[in-house]
C-alpha cells in the first residue's frame, strides 16, 4: 500500500516537472502551420493583437470561404466575420470564435471586412473594434466601428466613420468614380498612448498612411490628422517604442510581398521623419499587418503576413511571420531581424 502511494508521488512530480513550461520554453516557430491548441490551423489574417489584463487576444480575418483571394461585393456573405483567439504566451492559442458576425443587413453586410484592430476604453467600458469594410462604389471603402462589454465578443457594429483624410485621388476603374470623397479609408489599424488617447492609422484612399486622433470614447475621428507615410503605403501599424513614435506600412502590392517602410516623431500627431525601410528580402516575403509591444521583455514583436505561402491555391493556409523589431531612438533607425525560431519573453 505504502509503496503504491511513493510510486503514485514520483509519477506525479514527474509529470509536473514536464509540464510546468517557464518563459524560457516558449518560441515562436516561424515558416511553419500555425495550429490553435485544438489541433486546427489558425485563422487569423492581416489582424493584430490586444494585450487585456494577462491575456492576448488575436483578432484576425477567415479567409476558409474565400482561398482564391475573393473579396469585397462578390465575396459578402462568404466572410464569416473575425475570429478571435486567446493565449497567455503568444504561442498556444485557444480559439474563441467569431468576434465580429458577418452582419446580415445594414452597414457591412455587402462587402467583406478586414484589417480588425480592438481597443479597451477605460471611460466606457467597452472594447472597441475598428475595421475596414470592402464593398465596390465609395463609401463602400471605409473605416467602421463595432463594440462589446466583452473583448471576444459578441461586437455590434455602430456604422463607418469619416475620418481626417480630405479627399482621396486614386481611382483605378470607373467603379471609383465616387471615391474620390474625404473622409475615405482602407486599410487601417489603431494605436493607445500611455496618456489613453487613441490613434486611427490607416491608408487614407490616397495610398499616404494618415494618423487621426480619436475622440475620448474611441467611437470617432477628431478628424485631427496627420500624413506620416507618404504615398504609396496600405497595411498600417503603429507604436510607441523607446519614446518614439512609430508608423509602419507596406508598399501597395495587394497580396504579394513588400518591404516595410517607416517614419519615426516624437509626438503622435507628428511632424514625422522621412521615410526608411526596416525591412529586407520583401519583409521575408510578407506584408506587415502589427505590431505589439512585449510588456514582459519589453521587446517590439512585428506581425507579418506571409500570403500565398506554403500553398499558392489557398489564402487560408498562408502562415504569419512573427518577428522582433529593434529601434535606436538616438538615430531613429528601426530593422527586423529575421529568425526561424525565438523566445519572445527573453532577450
Ligand atoms: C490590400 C491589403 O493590404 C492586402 O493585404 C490585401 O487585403 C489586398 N488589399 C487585397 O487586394
Amino acid at each position: 500500500m505504502k509503496k503504491n502511494r511513493v510510486g503514485k508521488l514520483i509519477l506525479v512530480s514527474i509529470l509536473l516537472f514536464f509540464s510546468c513550461k517557464t518563459d524560457k520554453d516558449i518560441f515562436i516557430v516561424n515558416n511553419a502551420d500555425w495550429l490553435d491548441i485544438d489541433g486546427k490551423l489558425i485563422s487569423a489574417h492581416d489582424g493584430g493583437i490586444s494585450q487585456f489584463d494577462n491575456t492576448f487576444y488575436w483578432y484576425g480575418s477567415d479567409y476558409r470561404n474565400t482561398i482564391k483571394g475573393e473579396y469585397g461585393k462578390p465575396a459578402a456573405k462568404l466572410n464569416p466575420g473575425i475570429n478571435v483567439y486567446t493565449s497567455k504566451d503568444l504561442v498556444n492559442w485557444k480559439y474563441k470564435g467569431i468576434a465580429l458576425a458577418y452582419p446580415d443587413s445594414g452597414w457591412g453586410s455587402n462587402g467583406t471586412s478586414h484589417r480588425a484592430h480592438v481597443l479597451y476604453n477605460k471611460l466606457t467600458k467597452k472594447y472597441v473594434m475598428w475595421f475596414f469594410h470592402y464593398a465596390t462604389r465609395y463609401p463602400d471603402r471605409m473605416a467602421s466601428v463595432a463594440v462589446s462589454d466583452s473583448p471576444v465578443g459578441p461586437f455590434k457594429i455602430l456604422g463607418f466613420r469619416e475620418t481626417g483624410a480630405p479627399e482621396a485621388y486614386e481611382k483605378r476603374s470607373e467603379d471609383d468614380e465616387r471615391f474620390g470623397s474625404p473622409g475615405c479609408a482602407q486599410d487601417l489599424n489603431v494605436f493607445k498612448d500611455d496618456d489613453e488617447n487613441a490613434y486611427l492609422v490607416y491608408d487614407d484612399g490616397s495610398r499616404n498612411i494618415r494618423v487621426d486622433l480619436l475622440t475620448d470614447d474611441y467611437l470617432f475621428s477628431t478628424k485631427k490628422t496627420v500624413i506620416a507615410l507618404g504615398k504609396r503605403h496600405e497595411a498600417p501599424a503603429m507604436i510607441k517604442f523607446k519614446g518614439k513614435y512609430l508608423v509602419a506600412g507596406s508598399g501597395v502590392e495587394g497580396w504579394s510581398a513588400t518591404e516595410t517602410d517607416y517614419a519615426v516623431s516624437s509626438f503622435p500627431l507628428g511632424p514625422y521623419s522621412k521615410q526608411m525601410c526596416m525591412s529586407e528580402n520583401k519583409t521575408w516575403n510578407s506584408q506587415i499587418t502589427s505590431f505589439l509591444l512585449i510588456k514582459k521583455s519589453g521587446i517590439l514583436l512585428g506581425m507579418f503576413d506571409q500570403w500565398w505561402v506554403p500553398d499558392s491555391a489557398n489564402l487560408n493556409r498562408s502562415h504569419y511571420l512573427w518577428l522582433p523589431v529593434s529601434f535606436d531612438p538616438e538615430t531613429e533607425i528601426a530593422k527586423i531581424s529575421y529568425l526561424k525560431e525565438w523566445n519572445p519573453f527573453t532577450k
